[in-house]
């Protein structure tokens, strides 16, 4: 039988008898490595939300009162043993079905309620180390618990939380737990936000006196002739007992790892103080960073005490430079360049806001690829691992708060997002609002004031805008307060606005907001559709061809952020239900192209000869002799027009507006070549295709890392005889998938499709659909295979390889420490074991948290007591208490019965069995020995799980 026992630890110690107090912390310098440890994996969840128990009576009162005596679900000893285990980033919201009656903003899923727990060792090691618990993200609201003491509150779902769980901490086989209730009924945006814990959270262990997280600026300035200076600020913290005296030395690292220079300096810290290290680099004639060659440099911060290291840092910087000028627009290393941006949000089929960071890649690149060089961060900060990435790609960053708002709490939100991303060289510009009624008026203007005050106070070496689309021309508006003025849509103000206020830069922080459904050429708004011909947009936006033009045809324009790169869940306007995702999309929820994906490519890209025609091919026969629309995206000179060989005609290229042709449909071939100086430079195709015969799968990459973290998307499609992709196919896919993957999420990019997200079924949507997939910790040959009812099916073998594990804080199994006990006084004659315990005492008998030992000083016997629930399977089967080390005689009772003893005096664990019990138990521990000996306590209580 296997035993499931309750084993106690009582690391406690009693006033009145020999103390062990903890052990005094040596003077010897703590010098650790930093350790930056994942905690994603082995979280408890449950859905939805867990009332707290209600508090009655003096005693629980008084108890809830206290630190560390959490209840219900925030509790230590909590039982979550039914709970779901899952690994972080987790989006629940996207886990559910959307449903008519939820919010249309929110993409129609419900959000409501959830609670996380998740417990961790840690090792008597680990003592005297400075404890730092991350979480990067959690949506919306959260309260954060650890061992029962709330310990941060969270009001934002885009930004960090740092908590020094230092005091809290415990050791050796006592565990810890963290335990995170999140409100995701709070709403921030008017878009789909997710819920749940949706970023990784961290465990950081570092020595005392340390670099605090987000503690080095290092961002290089330019200082003429080629010269550059990094005036670098290293902000230490110490958590030792004593003021130190620190050493910090910071060196900088050229891109193939030289060492370019170092300086160091020294400074006193102050025990539980910060105090800031200022050093100056110097370097001559870097590489420059730019979106074609986004080189970075490392800046390494060591910090030394009594000449040991105890802490070490290496942050990225890039050498380059911005300006805003109100004539000219944008220059970047003294180039003038046009901003060519889109917005986003931060969902994807399939996973919702739960994005792999490699998702973040294949996004980006699919940016890149279409000539993109910024990133407007809409309406709220991203994780850092999508700034990593901005930087290494070499994406241009409008970095974005979320709330507008100057009281104490949103000014620490705005602080957070600058000391975070101020080192980010892709970072030129910070954005304090989005669309603020307020932003014409005297309260808005004096709003951004502090704002802009707040974030240069960090930070000089960016601009502030504000996101305007309106208010432009009230007496008192916010566009006096910023450095860029940012237009949101208001073409018809861009003139106006210009002439009035001549001295200010000027960039469209959001235009465009036009309405696509790719693979759609006729616009049917009975059925929620739009066509692909840049046709129509909002009333307040334009279409991408007109948004453009406006911008790059005023030099003074820095440049624009199109609204939106890609489709995100919610906001289906101009619709509502059946239409769950939105229409702005140059690239569908999956990051498929729609037809404006290759307009904008041959409006931004010069490097590439870009040419693609619209529409598909593959009208019914009805249609034949009827004129279809065709239009030809691309950056020649001139385009003719084949059909089945026959030259239809040829057309002068107007950049802005492309080309067009009305085509009397006949199935067939029909080719367009493109011109440049009378030179070939470019052809494209699209063919009537057979029916499909074949399902085809396309990966992303051929290849993923076993880390259990890397993923990506595999496009699915179905093909004739002919190999040909089939654009109109609308079938049913079932996928499987074998060896050391999973799939974590499905889409095809269908703004009224109603298909769950997660499973292993999908349609495709005008010929496409996409799985993601998930590599686990394992290596070796992933098979995926995807099926449809009467076609050749296909399987793909993608190779896991052996990759490097994110080192991560170890998952434990679900216990319960019994450590809340009250010790009687001490008696000479036995007492009454079950002695009625008065709810208002308390005094006589004392708390009892901790290994030690008891003098019977003039007595023979001393009485312990504890309350606890045992967990699910124990209520229902029984289990075991395993008292370990008992020195002394003693007796068990549990709820007034005796269920286990000891004999002997000598010291020996005690493991006694309990019957199947139902709700709280009281447990007594009566310990006996001859007048003014020891009795003696020391062990674990476990539960819940099977050891
Ligand atoms: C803007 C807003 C965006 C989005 C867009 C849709 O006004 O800033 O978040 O709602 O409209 O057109």
């Amino acid at each position: 039988m296997k035993r499931k026992y309750i084993l106690f630890l009582l690391v406690m110690f009693i006033g009145f008898v020999n103390s062990i107090y903890p052990m005094q912390q040596s003077d010897n310098v703590v010098t650790v490595a930093r350790e930056v440890l994942s905690l994603d994996k082995g979280w408890r969840f449950h859905q939805g939300d867990i009332p707290f128990p209600v508090i009655k009576g003096h005693a629980a009162t008084y108890e809830n009162a206290k630190a560390g005596r959490a209840s219900g679900a925030a509790a230590t000893d909590y039982d979550d043993s039914s709970w779901r285990i899952l690994d972080l980033p987790h989006d629940w919201a996207i886990e559910g079905r959307v449903d008519s009656t939820a919010n249309l903003s929110q993409g129609y899923y419900h959000r409501g309620f959830g609670w996380y727990r998740r417990q961790f060792r840690l090792s008597s090691e680990d003592k005297g180390k400075h404890l730092e618990l991350q979480f990067d993200g959690i949506a919306t609201h959260a309260t954060i618990w650890v061992n029962g003491t709330v310990l941060h509150r969270n009001w934002c779902g885009y930004t960090s939380m740092y908590i020094d769980i230092t005091p809290y901490a415990t050791y050796g086989d006592k565990v810890n737990t963290i335990a995170v209730r999140v409100d995701a009924d709070a709403q921030e945006g008017w878009w789909y936000e997710g819920a749940g814990i949706y970023r990784h959270t961290w465990l950081v262990k570092r020595s005392p006196l340390h670099i605090v997280t987000d503690g080095v600026f290092a961002h290089p300035v330019k200082k003429g002739n080629g010269q550059w200076e990094i005036p670098a600020e290293i902000s230490l913290y110490n958590s030792g007992k004593h003021s130190v005296e620190g050493e910090v030395e910071v060196s900088l690292y050229a891109p193939n790892g030289s060492l370019m220079e170092t300086r160091t300096t020294k400074l006193t810290v102050k025990a539980l103080q910060e105090n800031i290290a200022r050093l100056q680099l110097s370097v001559s004639n870097p590489e420059l960073w730019s979106p074609d060659t986004p080189t970075l440099y490392k800046v390494k911060s060591v910090v030394r005490q009594n000449g040991k290291v105890t802490d070490e840092v290496t942050t990225r910087c890039g050498f380059r430079t911005i300006r805003f000028d109100k004539d000219t627009g944008f220059w970047l290393n003294g180039e003038n360049i046009k901003i060519k941006g889109v917005c986003n949000h931060q969902d994807h089929a399939g996973v919702g806001v739960a994005m792999p960071d490699a998702l973040w890649e294949f996004r980006l690149r699919k940016l890149k690829e279409m000539g993109v060089n910024a990133y407007r961060a809409a309406h709220n900060p991203t994780s850092k691992e999508f700034m990593a990435l901005c930087d290494s790609m070499g994406i241009m960053v409008l970095d974005e708060n979320r709330l507008f708002n100057t009281s104490p709490e949103y000014v620490r939100q705005l602080q957070w997002l600058v000391r975070r991303d101020r080192n980010c060289p892709s970072v030129i510009l910070w954005s304090v609002f989005n669309e603020e009624p307020m932003q014409g008026t005297e309260n808005g203007y004096e709003m951004v004031r502090r704002m802009c005050a707040v974030v240069k106070e960090m930070d000089t070496t960016r601009p502030v805008t504000a996101a305007m689309n309106g208010g432009f021309f009230s007496e008192y508006n916010v566009s006096q307060a910023v450095d860029v003025g940012g237009f949101n849509y208001q073409i018809g103000s861009y003139d106006r606005f210009h002439a009035q206020s001549p001295e200010l830069p000027l960039i469209s922080s959001e235009d465009g907001s036009a309405f696509m459904v790719r693979g759609e050429y006729k616009t049917d708004k009975s059925k929620n559709i739009f066509d692909s011909y840049d046709s129509a947009s909002t009333g307040w936006g334009a279409t991408h061809r007109r948004a453009w033009k406006e911008v790059a045809t005023r030099p003074w324009m820095a440049g624009c952020f199109y609204w939106t790169g890609f489709d995100y869940h919610g906001e289906p306007t101009p619709f509502k239900w059946p239409s769950v995702s939105s229409f702005f999309g140059i690239m569908d929820l999956c990051g498929f192209p729609k037809s404006a994906y290759y307009l904008h490519q041959a409006q931004w890209r010069k490097d590439i000869p870009v040419l693609e025609l619209i529409p598909h091919w593959n009208w019914p026969a009805d249609s034949v002799g009827k004129p279809i629309k065709v239009m030809a995206l691309n950056n020649a000179d001139k385009v003719k027009l084949i059909l089945n060989g026959k030259t239809i005609s040829e057309q002068q290229v107007d950049p802005y507006e492309m080309n067009t042709w009305m085509v009397p449909y006949k199935p067939g071939r029909l080719e367009a070549v493109g011109y440049k100086n009378g030179k070939i430079v470019s052809r494209a195709k699209v063919e009537t295709t057979g029916k499909p015969v074949q399902v085809c799968l396309t990966p992303y990459r051929t290849q993923l890392s076993g880390d259990g973290r890397d993923a990506m998307p595999i496009t699915v499609e179905v093909l004739d005889s002919k190999g040909r992709h089939v654009p109109t196919a609308n079938e049913m896919v079932e996928f499987t998938i074998a060896g050391p993957a999973k799939i974590i999420g499905l889409g095809n990019g269908d703004p009224n499709n109603h298909e769950p997200e997660k499973g292993n079924m999908r349609s495709l949507f005008n010929g496409l659909a996409q799985v993601i997939i998930q590599s686990t910790e394992e290596t070796g040959e992933i098979r995926l295979t995807a099926e449809v009812q009467g076609l050749k099916s296909h399987t793909i073998i993608i190779q896991s390889a052996p990759a490097a594990l994110v080192p991560s804080v170890a998952v434990e199994k679900p216990l319960m420490l019994l450590d809340k006990w009250i010790v009687s006084p001490l008696f000479r004659e036995r007492p009454d074991v079950n002695c009625r315990l008065e709810d208002y005492d308390m005094n006589s008998w004392q708390p009892f948290a901790g290994t030690g030992t008891i003098k019977l000083e003039n007595a023979q016997y001393v009485l312990l007591r504890t309350t606890f629930v045992p967990d699910r399977l124990q209520q229902e089967k029984g289990g075991n208490i395993l008292l370990q080390q008992v020195v002394g005689k003693a007796e068990v009772w549990l709820n007034n019965r005796k269920i286990g003893s000891k004999m002997t005096k000598r010291k020996e664990d005690l493991l006694v069995e309990f019957p199947a019990v139902k709700g709280e138990c009281d447990l007594r521990v009566l310990l006996t020995g001859e007048i003014n000996s020891v009795v003696e306590l020391k062990g674990n209580v476990m539960t819940g799980g099977e050891y």
